[in-house]
């Protein structure tokens, strides 16, 4: 009988954030997949659930995936597909996950993985299970709700380019850039031309829920003088309105 392929959420930092049903399946599974994008750089996923595989009476089996971060795509699935094969040996004796931060669904290294086993091996069962975003973990830690009412919000990885920010940003009523939003000064001209004013709204949270987390809230006018370090772990909250949004509501009532 062949195993499952489980992709699982352990969400962005905290282990307490780990949900119960990843930790019943972290507890069980033969392998466990690690993705790394360096072989030498260690595993934050993996530190995350380290308590949990410690809880174990038998080890899993840790493989570590090397995907290094690159635009080769030819390449790319090259290595997706020789991961896929791996995933497919150990699932003809077992059942292997897939550990990855945050949510497997959101712009994650194992959508890849996924559709490639999905595609070359359909024996394999397939299963998800979700795990707390960096997004609304983010919205925690600034305290700044992502969506109200009719409120529309957008997230968008923050290499997009200027034009696609504006035309989408014209759009939204709140923002969220993700991969590397430390650059958000740069985006300052393009939501002032899509309808966002120096009023608005920003939040910039860097390793969220981590020990080392950093929040910085502000007006749009006043992030040019925020000292900003570079950082792939940040994510950036935009409100077209300036917060708190419902006391304003309160005020017009
Ligand atoms: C490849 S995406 C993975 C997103 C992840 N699947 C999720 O659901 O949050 C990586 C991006 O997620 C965001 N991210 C993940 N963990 C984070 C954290 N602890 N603090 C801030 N941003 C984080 C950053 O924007 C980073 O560039």
């Amino acid at each position: 009988m062949t195993g499952t392929f489980i992709g699982i959420g352990v969400g962005p930092g905290d282990p307490e954030l780990v949900t119960i049903k990843a930790a019943k399946a972290l507890k069980t599974v033969d392998v466990i997949c690690v993705p790394k994008s360096h072989a030498k750089k260690p595993s934050m996923a993996l530190g995350m659930v380290k308590q949990i595989l410690e809880e174990r009476k038998k080890p899993a089996e840790i493989l570590e995936l090397v995907f290094p971060m690159s635009r080769d795509d030819l390449n790319n699935r090259k290595l997706w597909l020789e991961s896929a094969a791996i995933v497919a040996a150990k699932a003809k004796k077992g059942n292997v996950a897939f550990i990855t931060l945050g949510d497997p669904m959101l712009y994650s290294t194992f959508l890849y993985l996924y559709e490639c086993v999905k595609e070359t091996y359909p024996e394999i069962e397939l299963e998800i299970i979700p795990g707390v975003t960096s997004v609304t973990a983010a919205a925690a830690s600034c305290k700044l709700p992502l969506a109200e009412k009719e409120e529309v919000v957008t997230i968008m990885p923050s290499e997009l380019n200027p034009t696609l920010i504006e035309k989408t940003a014209k759009y939204a009523d709140n923002l969220v850039f993700m991969k590397c939003a430390h650059r958000i000064k740069e985006f300052i001209p393009t939501l002032l031309k899509a309808g966002f004013t120096d009023n608005s709204t920003v939040a910039l949270v860097k390793r969220c829920t981590l020990p080392e987390e950093k929040v910085l809230v502000g007006k749009l006018c006043e992030v040019k003088s925020w000292d900003i370090t570079e950082d792939y772990f940040s994510v950036a909250i935009v409100k077209k309105s300036q917060v708190p949004i419902h006391w304003k509501k309160m005020e017009t009532v």
